[in-house]
């Protein structure tokens, strides 16, 4: 199969801060409850997953050093799509000046890693520069009367391009969904995001660790070979406790939900952005990334980070 590169990474978020405080007075909660609960302290609401996602892309590509001529293909993970039909990976594609195939995909909190799989796919096929892009606007479907649900969502989007290469930075992959647990997590058509987050605290702690279990075995590696883990942003007591359970110091796991919230298809690539800024990447480096979302699905891959 052809290798794979990432060639260049961007993100984007709203500029309005939402912290706990102010949460706290509208719902019955407080920030001591949701900082404990889940290691949030702040998300960025407002945008649309066009805009917030056209941004994210342009700074990838700048990244990369792209143009939009060189994109062959768009694949934008979201779960909030700015409407149903059509889709809004063509609409990111126009602003961008991309006439390439575009489309979404919708693997909830996966969604990420679901595109770079797809991604991955299409280069083996002869495509050569992929712009991935995790967008969301959950603000939009949040019920922000609901206080198990306004705490832990944000807005945001990051991408990445993907292109072509002689060497493989990504070792192996695993993949999988059970949509017989549909009911965990849903929205309805014009309603708001609804889940049963014990249940689903319970099971995303098992998903990730069966999955980046099966990706590393496949990959070749332990966990001792990794320096850093991506994971889902969704709570931090679920990536401790994945962690723990693959004997991975926590402190190899990158979180950043503390300031962003859980913006599901987004949250992998803003991890990746703050490791990157804070130089906690090197040139070889083995990195774990691994997630969950609605479905329920799962992902993860092992990645040779490569600068
Ligand atoms: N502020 C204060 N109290 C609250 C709040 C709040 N915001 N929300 C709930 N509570 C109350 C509950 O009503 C409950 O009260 P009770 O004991 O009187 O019934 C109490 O706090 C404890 O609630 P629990 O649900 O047991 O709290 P828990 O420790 O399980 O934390 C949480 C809840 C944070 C939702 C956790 O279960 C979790 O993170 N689950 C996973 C969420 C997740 O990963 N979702 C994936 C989203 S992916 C996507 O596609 C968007």
């Amino acid at each position: 199969m052809t290798g794979v590169r990432f060639a260049g990474w961007g993100i984007a978020v709203p500029d309005r801060i939402v912290t706990n405080e102010e949460l706290s007075r509208t719902l019955d909660t407080t920030d001591e409850w949701i900082f404990e609960r889940t290691g949030i302290r702040e998300r960025r609401v407002g945008g649309s997953s066009t805009l917030l996602g056209r941004q994210a892309a342009e700074r990838a590509l700048a990244d990369a050093r792209y143009q939009a001529a060189d994109i062959d293909f768009v694949i934008l993970a979201t779960t909030t799509p700015d409407r149903l039909i059509p889709a809004s990976a063509p609409v990111i594609a126009a602003e961008l000046g991309i006439t390439a195939p575009a489309i979404d995909l919708n693997a909830a909190c996966s969604g990420f890693m679901y595109a770079v799989r797809v991604a991955q796919g299409l280069l083996a096929t002869g495509h050569q520069r992929i712009l991935v892009i995790g967008a969301e606007h959950l603000s939009r479907w949040t019920d922000w009367n609901d206080r198990t649900m306004a705490v832990l969502l944000g807005d945001g989007a990051g991408a990445a391009v993907l292109e072509a290469s002689a060497e493989n930075q990504i070792l192996a992959s695993d993949l999988g969904s059970d949509g017989s647990l549909v009911h965990l997590l849903t929205c309805e058509h014009g309603g708001t995001i609804w889940m049963d987050g014990k249940e689903i605290f319970r099971r995303a702690v098992r998903v990730m660790v069966d999955s980046a279990e099966r990706a590393m075995a496949s990959a070749g590696i332990t966990a001792d070979q990794l320096s850093l883990v991506i994971p889902h942003q969704a709570n931090v007591r679920i990536i401790n406790a994945a962690c723990d359970r693959l004997g991975i110091p926590t402190e190899k796991a990158v979180v950043v939900l503390d300031r962003y919230g859980n913006t599901s298809s987004a949250s992998i690539p803003l991890a990746v952005h703050d490791a990157r800024e804070t130089g906690r990447l090197a040139n070889g480096d083995l990195v774990l990334f691994t997630g969950f979302g609605a479905g329920m699905t799962w992902a993860s891959s092992v990645v040779r980070w490569r600068a």
